[in-house]
């Protein structure tokens, strides 16, 4: 990338798990530059580091070689991170939804209005006053996508956050976060299974390898901006849905 001050920026990253001789290497190395806009998608086979990388994005782990940079310019939160769902069993819903407009000192009318058009997108508006034990799963899992959308964050980091779901309502939140952070230009690194998730958002596709998972491939979606969920039905995209999927298949198969 020709940017100079990229938002998120990592060179010679690696990460092992354990002490020698029982070392797991985990990542890398790895480089990679998100520049400021951009909706870089990850994929790679089940335990290849890429929740270990977006650990490291957040801070919420140290890199064992290497380093990994973020730079935000605004007040608005660096990055959120849907990992499991990581709600407050003794907050309602709302207030929930609200947490990080409150940690940011957001007026408290303002917040409530804002984390409910969240919840009302989301589905959720019924349950703005319930607390997350009446929630099933997939609606707990919103609650947190809600909370994270909801702050409008320069940089959003984002694990398998609609794994979880059905498939309709998966479609309808890829649809919503494609429009979030198109208006928002929001800089964003979204870790994913799916590949049709990863090629309707993503303005590049990283193929990660298995285990330590370093990047293997690069594609960029041939689809301009703004875009819609429409490309689903893409002939394009069903075409490099299944380039990804062979070189996945490879990763994914015993050595
Ligand atoms: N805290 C940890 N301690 C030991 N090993 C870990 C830890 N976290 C992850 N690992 C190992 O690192 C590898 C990558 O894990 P992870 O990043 O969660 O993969 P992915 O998200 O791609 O499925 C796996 O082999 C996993 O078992
Ligand atoms: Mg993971």
């Amino acid at each position: 990338m020709g940017d100079p001050h990229p938002k998120l920026h990592a060179t010679d990253l690696t990460r092992g798990f354990g002490r020698p001789p029982h070392v797991v290497d985990a990542l890398g190395p790895l480089e990679l530059t998100v520049a400021p806009g951009e909706f870089v998608c990850v994929v790679g086979p089940s335990g290849c580091g890429k929740s270990t990388l977006l650990r490291i994005a957040a801070g919420l782990l140290r890199p064992s070689t290497g380093q990994l940079r973020i730079r935000t310019s605004s007040p608005r939160p660096a990055a959120m991170i849907f990992q499991d769902y990581g709600i407050y069993d003794w907050k309602s819903v709302r207030a929930n939804v609200r947490f990080g407009l409150d940690v940011q000192r957001v007026p408290r009318r303002e917040a409530n209005a804002r984390a409910d058009a969240w919840l009302d997108r989301l589905g959720l508006a019924d349950f703005a006053d319930a607390y997350p034990a009446a929630l099933s799963g997939g609606m707990r899992q919103r609650v947190a996508i809600a909370r994270g959308l909801a702050v409008e964050p320069e940089l959003l980091l984002m694990d398998e956050p609609f794994a979880a779901l059905d498939a309709q309502l998966r479609t309808i939140l890829q649809d919503e976060l494609l429009a979030l952070t198109q208006s928002l230009r929001t800089t964003t690194l979204f870790i994913t299974h799916s590949l049709e998730e990863a090629i309707v958002l993503g303005d590049r596709v990283l193929v990660m390898s298995a285990r330590p998972g370093r990047i293997i491939a690069e594609h960029h979606p041939p689809f301009p901006r703004p875009r819609t969920g429409e490309v689903r039905t893409d002939p394009e995209f069903t075409a490099l849905k299944s380039e990804l999927w062979d070189l996945l298949r490879k990763e994914a198969a015993p050595a």
